[in-house]
Order: structure tokens, then sequence, then C-alpha cells
């Protein structure tokens, strides 16, 4: 019979021996999905600020966000390209020409683009088939590679995506010229054996390395992540504090330190430097600790994000893995600088005012000026529509 201190020994040893020679990567996504979590918005100076300190404790890559939100953000993006940092910067956008021209007007050496590979995001988000969207991905790839871009290319909702269509899509952009494939647990339904699974595949149908971008709303982001390192992929994204839409992305800290002291890697971290990154973000969200935990924290089941609350409204699996009415919650759309115009449109016709589309432009452009307004009320939208000279 095996003592249980034996069988411990072994298992710490096979994860040890898992990463052996691998080379892993850390993309910090704080000041880009962190800034999707709802109630935060980051300043460019409060954006500069930590990305330095990001950079100084040694993430590999930084996302800066993605320019076509708000005027503030595009601002940020830029602003933080012309820092002078070790970690590659990355620009955020969709597989669109108009996303990629910003990324090139920027001047940012990668962009990260997304499209939603999963029946539901074929369906409800975009309405095309499974042939249309591999064109529209490999369009988009193709004309940010003529740019001259660094391309990660991410599978939004992979996790519930047809694997042999979803190998298809690596193929494919891979071919294309992309230079990283990315795979989202968009609703944070993986476990860890599946996401092992899901990451071996890939990893022996590719070339390219390959990312993985997790979600905690089973509160399985972390141990996903690790998972998907031990499978064989090349970088995992992470937030400090877990930022991120309802209930984030793996904890910077707990990844890197999981990483460090379990499985042994050497990753050049800074580790003395978590506590003072943990309270610099901490005092620029201002959010509070439980607002982001799986099924019970307040943010559990609010969409901030424009293109979430519009897929949401349509269909709320689009972006909610378990039904807030199955726990007698209720879900919340938040209004703020990374709201569209469907979302905006919604919420304004739930409260009786109906506008033109000019109207509803010059409405968003108002509310993107404000970056510093986290949730704009019913009574201060109506306020607003007034001044304006919009009748209800
Ligand atoms: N690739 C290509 N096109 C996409 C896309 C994608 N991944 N996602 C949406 N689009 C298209 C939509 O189909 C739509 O096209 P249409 O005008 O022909 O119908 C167009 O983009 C606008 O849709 P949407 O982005 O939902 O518009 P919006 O005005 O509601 O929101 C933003 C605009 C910028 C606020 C929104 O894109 C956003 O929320 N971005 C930040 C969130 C984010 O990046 N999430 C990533 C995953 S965490
Ligand atoms: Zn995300």
């Amino acid at each position: 019979k095996r003592s249980l201190s034996h069988i411990h020994g072994n298992e710490r040893s096979t994860e040890i021996a898992m990463l052996i020679g691998q080379k892993i990567e850390i993309l910090d996504s704080t000041l880009r999905e962190g800034e999707q979590t709802p109630g935060v918005s980051f300043s460019v100076d409060q954006k500069i600020a930590m990305a330095k300190r990001l950079d100084a404790f040694g993430v590999d890559f930084i996302e800066l966000g993605h320019p076509a939100v708000a005027p503030d953000v595009y601002e940020a993006v830029e602003t933080l390209n012309d820092l002078d940092l070790n970690a590659k910067k990355m620009a955020h956008g969709r597989a669109s020409k108009s996303d990629i021209n910003d990324a090139v007007a920027i001047g940012v050496g990668w962009m990260g683009f997304f499209f939603g590979t999963s029946p539901l995001s074929l369906k409800h988000k975009f309405n095309v088939t499974k042939s249309e969207a591999l064109n529209r991905i490999e369009t988009a790839v193709k004309y940010g590679k003529d740019k001259g871009l660094k391309l990660r290319f991410t599978a939004e909702d992979a996790s519930r995506t047809d694997l042999d269509y979803l190998i298809q899509v690596g193929q494919l952009v891979q071919k294309a010229g992309v230079d990283r494939f990315s795979l989202a647990d968009t609703v944070g339904c993986l476990t860890p054996t599946k996401m092992k699974e899901l990451v071996s595949r890939i990893v022996c149908e590719l070339d390219i390395p390959v990312h993985v971008h997790c979600h905690n709303d089973f509160g399985m982001a972390t141990a996903n992540a690790l998972s998907a390192l031990e499978a064989g992929a090349q970088c995992v994204d992470v937030a400090v504090n877990g930022l991120g839409e309802r209930c984030g992305l793996p904890p910077l800290a707990e990844v890197v330190i999981a990483l460090t002291n379990i499985y042994k890697v050497n990753g050049n971290w800074d580790l003395g430097m978590i506590p003072k990154l943990t309270e610099l973000v901490n005092s620029f969200s201002k959010l509070d600790p439980n607002a982001n935990q799986p099924i019970v924290g307040k943010n559990a089941f609010t969409h901030k994000a424009g293109l979430h609350v519009k897929a949401v409204a349509i269909e709320p699996k689009s972006y909610e893995a378990i039904s807030p009415e199955s726990l007698h919650r209720k879900r919340h759309f938040v209004i703020d600088k990374y709201t569209g115009k469907s979302a905006l449109n919604n919420r304004l016709n739930h409260i009786g005012i109906s506008v033109s589309p000019k109207e509803l432009d010059t409405i968003l452009i108002e509310i993107k000026s404000h970056p510093e307004k986290l949730n704009w009320e019913d009574k201060q939208l109506i306020s607003l529509t007034k001044s304006m000279g919009i009748k209800s």
C-alpha cells in the first residue's frame, strides 16, 4: 500500500516535470479587460503607472486597450505605446478593418483580435454560417498581416465551439500568417480536465504558440490557466486582482505564485512587487474585493462592454454560463464609456426615450467623453437627453 505522502511526492514531481524546458509567458490584461470590470475606469496616468509596474514585475505582454471603445482609451493606447517597456505591447479589437486600422495608426507592434466561433456567436452575434465566419476571419488576418502587425487571433467562446471547427479556424489563421492562436473560455465553463484535453489537441494541430484566456465564473480560472500550461499552452492571460467582466480573469498573483511554488518555474518575475502591485491597482479600481466573486459577487451577472450587453440582450447564454434567475438574482447592464450603440439604445427605450440614429451617436459621444462616470443611472440619462433637447 502506498502512503499518502508518497502519492503527494509523486504528484509534485509530475507537476514540476510537466513544465520543464517549456517556454511560459504571462499576458497582463489589467488595462484592457480589467477596465471592463463594472465600476472601474482608469485614467491615462493610472494606466501609465500600472504599465510601468507590470513591466518592472516582468510580464511578457501588456494589453493596452481596445482603441475603439472611447477617446480616452484610444489616447491611453497611444500614450502607452510610446513608453519604453520590455513587455510586448498589444492593442485589442474586433476582427474588423476599422479596429486594425486603429492599431496601425497608433503604430503598436502587436494586435490581438477576436471573433466568436461558437454556434451561439455565429448565430446570435453575427448571423453568419461557419464558412462565412472563416472568410471574415481570414480577410481580417490577411489585412492585419499586410499592414505589418504581429497578430494574436482569439477564438472567442472557444470552449463552446465544435472542436473540428475550432481546429479548422486555428489552421486557417496559422496559414494566413497569424503569430499566436488564443482560446477563450469566455464564460468560464471549462474544467481543468477539459481544458487539458482541448489545449493538448490544439497544440498538436498547430505550429504557432497557443494562448488561453480564462474566465472565473465557476472559480476555476486559475486552475484552468495552469492546466492549459500543463497541456502545452505558451501564454496565459491574467489581470491584477482578477479584474475583468463579471468574475474576471485569473489573478496575476495566483498564477505566478502557483507557477513559482508548485511548478518550480523560474519566470524572472519580481515576486516581491506583488503586494504593491495589488495595492496600486486596488487604489485605482476601488473595487470591493468581493464584487468579482463567482456566483455571489455583486458583479457576477453584470455586463459592461457594449458588445457583451448587445449579445446578452439577444441571448443571455452568449456571456453567461449560469442563469442569474436560477439563483434568484438579476442581471444588470452598466452604461459607461464602454457602452455601445445597441446597449444604449436598449436602455433608452427601456426608460421610454426613443432617439434617431444621429441622436444616439450624439448621446454616445457625450457619455464616452465622461470616462470618470462609472455608471449612468436612468435619471442621469433622462436629464442628459433633456439637456440635449431630446424629448421622451
Ligand atoms: N469581429 C468583427 N466584427 C465584430 C466583432 C468581432 N469580434 N464583434 C462585433 N463585430 C461587429 C458587429 O457585428 C457589428 O457589425 P455591424 O455594424 O455590421 O452590425 C459591429 O462590429 C458593431 O458591433 P459592436 O461592437 O457590438 O458595437 P457597439 O457599438 O455595440 O460597441 C464597442 C462598440 C467598441 C463598445 C464594443 O465593440 C465593445 O464592447 N468593445 C469592448 C469589448 C471587447 O472588446 N470584448 C472582447 C472580448 S472580452
Ligand atoms: Zn475576457
